[in-house]
């Protein structure tokens, strides 16, 4: 039996109970887990003989468990747990054990990181960039997370992945709640086990896209990683769909989605990002806001690319993963199945080819992939769902990739156009920008160098309500649905609105220019999320946690002050060497700075614009302009 067929062979049935969190005695009451609720629901859905009935018919699983690259130990640590991981598979590579492994890379020296942290840190000070950068790596067995969070280890569980936990801790210093992923270092058995949670973090440490996770800060003690994430209130896609009539959602909001979900994947394919594991569990909703957003999460089987690399690794999801995966022998490609699997899960809950906690055997799941073999069932269901959606899923769901449409393709199909032109009509202020969002943006151009790196650093502290008119903003000038703004759509929009008379003489070689200004980050051509949020600054409602976090960002070694090599080392490939060293200057300057350091007070002045007079009569005294 290959390693393929391992994926679906019986031990991987998903055949498991509810996940019951563990029962930690530090816990004042064990969480229950909303997969519980689910569970009785659909059990009792089935009960009720809705749906392609018994045989047929698969309610979503309790979990359904990635299967992860070889050699990764799944097993649970609390022999009274269920298993909800399927058998580790048999690996090619190194058999020492996952605490082997650390221990040696231990007695290197005392302290090496086990995944290479210090190394990051140091390659990233050479050619990071910002994005990268603002990641805070806390230097291997630096400061403890326990000193920065409460919750690592006993904040509610937020979810329970493959190797580990993700509770709900707080920051001390400013009550931010985020979610953090512990990794439990024991369980990764293999090189390859390593390579790939090395990988995950590296991989979310470059993203930045409004429906993609965004990470904040990785830590490391001898027997954990932890990586602090912004915190996605809403749950999971999966618990979404349980709690809709019927259990499936309506045209319109399945297409918006759908919509964001093709967003993240266009992105990181155009990074050359390969996710592995597009699943109902790995979106999440930013809030329980009715018209939330999706964050995609979980880079755990993420891989880099290169244009036209096959891969061959057996990693998936049973219910989602795509025939050409189940063969060895797939590209990029494999997402958009995932899209397709999802699609006709949210338009019925049920998913096309069985493999979700169903009756049906893994095999029989594999075998309907590999057919791609999948009816629009049951017919009362999907006879009130238009011919524009069907054909939405047929077309991603064909077996040989090379005609499956690439994310920028599966954008621009019939059915997701349909229903953008009628959000188009029910919205009619759409197309049209906020005039203060524009003025912002056009002012930013003046600022200075310094100033509107501060404003980009800044912008990756604010939380999802401080930033929803900026979304809206940046979602209509993101018109291919990149998740980045290019030159040229920027130009149309503001043109547009130009010509609708809101925006004045607005000529194309000032638009150009206020585009250039808000490109911070030099090395790339278009505008990113949190550029177009640092642009748009003046906007939101920035507090005092905001400013202490992006001190903190940029003093990432806990000194109370900013130097010149803080700046360098999060500039990282964005900037030049010398040109940051005269920005830096010029802001010495500003603050009227006796010593070469940016202090707090200094920071808030710089942020604001303001310079500082030295009062001639007492040098201790300041007046601010
Ligand atoms: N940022 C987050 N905010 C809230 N819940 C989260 C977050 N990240 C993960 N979770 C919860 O934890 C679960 C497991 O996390 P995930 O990263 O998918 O781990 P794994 O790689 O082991 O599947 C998710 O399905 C979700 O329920
Ligand atoms: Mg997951």
């Amino acid at each position: 039996m290959s390693l393929v067929d391992l994926l679906f062979s019986s031990s991987l049935r998903s055949e498991n109970p509810p996940i019951m969190l563990p029962a930690d005695p530090d816990l004042p009451e064990p969480a229950v887990s909303s997969r519980h609720c689910r569970f009785s629901r659909l059990r009792s859905r089935l009960s009720r003989g809705r749906g392609k009935g018994a045989a047929k018919s698969s309610p979503l699983p309790p979990t359904s468990p990635a299967i992860p690259f070889s050699g990764v130990n799944t097993s649970s640590p609390n022999p009274s747990l269920p298993r909800a991981t399927p058998e580790p598979l048999p690996h090619h590579g190194s058999l020492r054990s996952g605490s082997q492994i650390h221990d040696s890379l231990h007695s290197m020296t005392s302290v090496k990181s086990a995944i290479g942290l210090d190394s990051i840190i140091e390659a990233r000070r050479e050619d990071g960039d910002l994005v990268k950068n603002m990641v805070h790596i806390e230097a291997p067995f630096g400061k403890p997370i326990e000193e920065v969070y409460d919750g690592v280890h006993d904040g509610r569980v937020l979810g329970k992945g493959v190797t580990g936990l993700v509770r709900l801790a707080t920051h001390k210093a400013t009550g931010i709640k985020y979610a953090v992923k512990c990794l439990n270092l024991s369980k990764f058995d293999t090189e390859e086990s390593w390579r790939q949670l090395r990988d995950e973090v590296f991989i979310t440490c470059q993203l930045d896209h409004p429906n993609i996770v965004r990470l904040e800060e990785v830590y490391e003690s001898h027997s954990e990683i932890y990586l602090v994430q912004e915190l996605c209130l809403g749950g999971e896609l999966y618990d979404r769909l349980d709690d809709q009539p019927d259990y499936h959602y309506t045209e319109e909001i399945c297409a918006r989605l759908v919509k964001q979900m093709l967003s993240s994947v266009r992105y990181l394919h155009s990074k050359g990002i390969v996710h592995r594991d597009l699943k109902l569990e790995n979106f999440l909703f930013i809030s329980a806001a009715k018209d939330s957003e999706l964050k995609l999460i979980d880079f755990g089987l993420s891989k880099h690319f290169s244009r036209g690399e096959i891969h061959h690794e057996s990693v998936g999801t049973p219910y989602s993963v795509a025939p050409e995966v189940i063969l060895g022998n797939y590209d990029e490609r494999c997402d958009i199945w995932a899209i397709g699997v999802i699609t006709y899960l949210l338009l019925s809950g049920e998913p096309p080819f069985g493999g979700c906690g169903g009756p049906e055997p893994l095999m029989t799941v594999r075998a309907n992939i590999l057919k791609g073999e999948f009816e629009f069932e049951p017919k009362e269901l999907w006879q009130n769902i238009s011919q524009e959606a069907k054909d939405f899923i047929t077309q991603l769901l064909v077996i040989n990739p090379n005609n499956r449409p690439t994310s920028r393709d599966a954008q621009t199909l019939e059915w997701l156009k349909l229903w953008a032109s009628t959000e188009k009509k029910q919205d009619k202020s759409m197309g049209k920008l906020n005039s203060n969002v524009v003025k912002a943006l056009i002012n930013f151009k003046e600022y200075s160098d310094m100033r509107k790196l501060l404003c980009e650093v800044l912008s990756f502290t604010l939380l999802p309500d401080q930033i929803i008119d900026l979304r809206r903003e940046f979602g209509k000038m993101d018109t291919d649905g990149s998740g980045e703004i290019g030159c040229n759509s920027f130009k149309k929009v503001l043109m547009q609105n130009a010509g609708e008379g809101m925006l004045g003489g607005l000529t194309e070689k000032k638009v150009e220019d206020i585009f250039n200004a808000m490109r911070v980050r030099k090395s790339e051509a278009t505008i990113n999320w949190h550029e177009f949020i640092a642009a748009g600054l003046s906007q939101c409602k920035v507090d005092d946690r905001n400013l202490r976090l992006a001190f903190d960002r940029l003093d990432s070694d806990h000194k109370n002050y900013i130097t010149l090599d803080d700046v360098l080392n999060l500039m990282g490939n964005d900037g030049k060497k010398d040109d940051l060293k005269q920005m830096y200057d010029d802001s010495l300057d500003q603050c009227q700075c006796t010593q070469s350091r940016i202090t707090y007070e200094d920071f808030l002045l710089l942020m604001k614009g303001q310079t500082i007079k030295r009062d001639v009569c007492n040098p201790l005294f300041y007046i601010s302009c």
